[in-house]
């Protein structure tokens, strides 16, 4: 059987399968199905230091088959109840709480909160890319000193994963900017910027016009990141992991991210309603590994890349 275990900063998971935050992760009872069907690691909804009601609905819309635009408004109970609610320390497989803040001394306090709650990794989303609408500034992870700031602020209480957006000109530069600021990790893509409109209505379909794009369209849009983070990184001399994330739906999807230099990967919007496919996601690697002969996922990682031009 091929061994897929696999470290990610410092914690040691059974395979590279990790849950994408915001999907089916509202309670610690679905965590807790997942982690039994042989996910990896499990990454939480995002937590502010205060509870967040979310956007006015439509929230979720299916804009082609399997794929998703969603602006949910990063509806959440706050630091306080969270850690009422989920344990970070026990668990079958480790949780990686993911933080959202406005400012970097939010996400110093958000990491010290989970941090002492007994995290030994957090996820910071710095590019949640549906502000409200009429918004006109720069997200977090368009930035390289934002995101930079961000990352040093929360890194100072435990290791960090730096959540990077596809809508930038040169995402390897805002992983380098991670990386220099002390990010354990960075994790890539978040949604997809987009819109749809009801031609009906004539208006956009979701409550606050702009959304997120989710499911396999993304996919080949999330493989070019993070190979372009995976190389921008070796060039600047750092050895500092990649996540990879959008779009997948089988283990051949998650092999196409670790064959770009992922080191682990996270599956959202196609488990759907079942938390058991993360396992089965993961299953199906195996069994690409095997059916290649790749013993390990050093074997084959980042094996793509040399065909760069
Ligand atoms: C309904 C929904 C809610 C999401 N909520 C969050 C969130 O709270 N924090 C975050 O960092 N990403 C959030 N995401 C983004 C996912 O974690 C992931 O980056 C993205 O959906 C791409 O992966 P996928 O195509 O496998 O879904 C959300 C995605 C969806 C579809």
């Amino acid at each position: 059987m091929a061994d897929m275990r696999v470290e990610l900063a410092g914690l040691k998971l059974a395979n590279p399968v990790l849950l994408a935050s915001g999907i089916l992760d509202s309670t610690p009872g679905i965590l807790a199905r997942m982690a039994d069907s042989g996910a990896g690691a499990l990454v939480t909804k995002s937590i502010s230091l205060e509870p967040r009601p979310g956007y006015a609905g439509p929230t979720v819309a299916e804009v082609a088959p399997g794929t998703w635009l969603n602006a949910m408004g990063l509806p959440n109970p706050g630091l306080a109840e969270f850690l009422d609610e989920f344990d970070l320390q026990g668990g079958l497989v480790p949780v990686i709480p993911n933080l959202v803040a406005d400012t970097p001394e939010d996400f110093g306090k958000l990491a010290a909160g989970v941090a002492g709650a007994g995290a030994k990794l957090a996820e910071i989303n710095l590019s949640c890319p549906h502000p409200r609408a009429g918004w006109s500034g720069l997200l977090t992870a368009q930035d390289p000193a934002a995101a930079a700031t961000a990352t040093a602020a929360a890194a100072a209480h435990l290791p960090v994963i730096a959540k990077l957006s596809p809508d930038v000109a040169d995402i390897g530069a805002i992983a380098v900017a991670c990386a220099e600021a002390g990010a354990a990790a960075v994790s890539a893509i978040n949604t997809m910027p987009a819109l749809d409109i009801d031609t009906e209505l004539e208006r956009p379909v979701l409550g606050n016009a702009f959304g997120g794009l989710s499911g396999p369209a993304l996919l080949p849009i999330g493989l070019r990141c993070v190979l372009k983070a995976v190389r921008a990184l070796r060039d600047a001399g750092h050895a500092m992991p990649v996540i990879g994330i959008g779009g997948i739906s089988s283990g051949d999807d998650a092999a196409k991210y670790i064959l770009c230099g992922a080191q682990a990967v996270q599956v959202g919007t196609s488990l759907g309603g079942n938390p058991e496919r993360l396992g089965e996601i993961a299953a199906e690697l195996g069994g690409w590994m095997e059916r290649k002969g790749y013993a390990t996922l050093d074997a084959f990682r980042g094996n793509a890349l040399e065909w760069l031009p």
